[in-house]
């Protein structure tokens, strides 16, 4: 009896999972582009296309080769390191304005699942 309630419960999970997998991730990809547009990200970034600086894609696809993508990746916009442009001048990168946590997460999930 337990045995079986056990197994339901892992199919379950498991149909769960296959349900988020189609869904990709928990994320809201309108509310991250938005975020990512008003804290100017898409000035120098656009989504899939070189501007002044790599497109977030090829930005996420180098980030997923790390183990620890998200905190890199979290580091990065909240650190203010240098960066270089296409032109080779350097800057300090733009620090994210919003302290809103989970919409920094919800727009560093989506950045990384460009990648994907
Ligand atoms: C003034 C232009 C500018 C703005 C605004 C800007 N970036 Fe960047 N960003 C750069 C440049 C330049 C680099 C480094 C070289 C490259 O990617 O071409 C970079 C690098 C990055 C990286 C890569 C870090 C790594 O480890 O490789 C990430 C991630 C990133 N930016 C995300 C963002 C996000 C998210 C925002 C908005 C909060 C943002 N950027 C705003 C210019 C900008």
């Amino acid at each position: 009896m337990k045995a079986k309630v056990i197994t339901a419960m892992i199919s379950g999970a498991c149909a769960a999972g296959l349900f988020m997998s189609a869904e990709a991730f928990a994320f809201d990809a309108d509310e991250a582009q938005a975020l990512a547009k008003k804290e100017g990200c898409l000035k120098c970034h656009a989504v899939d296309k070189k501007k002044e600086a790599k497109s977030l894609t090829e930005i996420a696809k180098s980030l997923n080769k790390k183990p620890d993508a998200e905190t890199k990746l979290l580091h990065h916009l909240t650190s203010g390191e240098k960066v270089k442009f296409e032109d080779g001048k350097e800057e300090e990168h733009k620090i994210i304005k919003t302290k809103d946590k989970a919409a920094i997460k919800n727009m560093t999930d989506w950045i990384l699942s460009l990648g994907k």
